[in-house]
């Protein structure tokens, strides 16, 4: 795939997990493009288990994908935890940092990404918080919309919040299919309005996974099962609309056999490639007829996020 001048690394990803540390290992050249890890998990972690995520962060380009930073939390950023992110993601080379706009802590952490109020006072506090987390990593934040299953004030859509974030804060997104569609269901809106109304030229890279069906509105993002058909259709929708960009697919627990988890990671790739191939043969008619090719992607005056700091 073409690299966009926003996309960190390119192709089709996997979320690396402590339990696929072994059976990825082995995995042949050129079935991963890039992989993702939350840092908190592996800041500070040596002996084997370092040795073995340092192999992988030689061989693969990484993003990071944090857990803890607390977006939308009303406590002050955790500057400690940055710090440490910062260093990590030198050593190692990462590309990227993304975190969820939600928050999981006051004064205590509470385990779990809650969602942030859909109000122009909210987006105005996070806005600030991620400009300041920006010039201190001296790269762009990604954020991702969480899914969520209960909406604590809205004055607004979550569309337009998350637009109104981005704006603000002139960060770049994490767009997740499977989070769109999860909450697509679970509030009651239009999936392809939703995704309609996305700032695409603000996309970094996305995510791709599976979820629970606890009821028929009611869905549960475990990223625990194969990612599912409309799901699927979402992320094409999504390329058709805004040009192909990288995505990674996360799979948290209730690991399958790899060669599972690598036949998803092709189905990304599959997409991947028909967009690509349709949008060459577009670019080629329109060279033989005289007129431009111009870039895959909207692009803005966004600095591009390729330099690991
Ligand atoms: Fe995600």
């Amino acid at each position: 795939m073409k690299q966009g001048r926003h996309h960190p690394v390119t192709g089709a990803g996997l979320g690396l997990r402590r339990a696929l540390l072994s059976p990825l290992t082995s995995v042949p050249e050129g079935q991963i493009d890039f992989m993702e890890v939350a840092p908190e998990n592996w800041i500070n972690v040596g002996g084997r288990l370092g040795k073995q995520f340092r192999a992988f962060t030689e061989r693969y380009d990484f993003t990071c994908h944090g857990l803890s930073l607390s977006l939308g939390s009303p406590a002050p950023l955790d500057w400690q935890l940055l710090g440490n992110i910062k260093r990590f993601m030198a050593e190692h080379g990462i590309r990227a940092y993304s975190e969820h706009l939600s928050y999981c802590s006051d004064d205590a952490h509470l385990y779990d990404l809650l969602p942030i109020p859909f109000t122009a006072d909210a987006v105005k506090y996070v806005a600030k918080r991620i400009r300041q987390i920006q010039d201190f990593l001296e790269q762009p934040l990604i954020i991702e919309h969480v899914s969520y299953y209960a909406a604590p004030q809205q004055e607004m859509t979550e569309a337009e919040f998350l637009h109104a974030v981005l704006e603000e804060a002139d960060c770049l997104l994490l767009l997740d299919v499977n989070n769109i569609y999860v909450n697509s269901i679970n509030h009651g809106y239009d999936a392809d309005a939703f995704l309609a109304g996305i700032p695409g030229e603000r996309i970094a890279y996305g995510h791709i996974a599976g979820h629970y069906v606890e009821a028929p509105d009611l869905r549960v993002d475990t990223h625990g099962t194969e990612v599912i058909d409309p799901v699927w259709q979402l992320l094409k929708k999504a390329y058709d609309q805004f040009g192909v960009f990288p995505t990674l697919l996360e799979r948290d627990f209730n690991f399958p056999e790899t060669r599972e988890l690598l036949d998803e990671v092709s189905t990304v790739r599959k997409y991947q490639d028909s967009v690509d191939q349709r949008s060459d043969a577009g670019d080629a008619g329109r060279r033989h007829a005289g007129g431009h090719s111009g870039p895959a992607l909207a692009v803005s005056d966004m600095p591009a996020c390729d330099e690991s700091s």
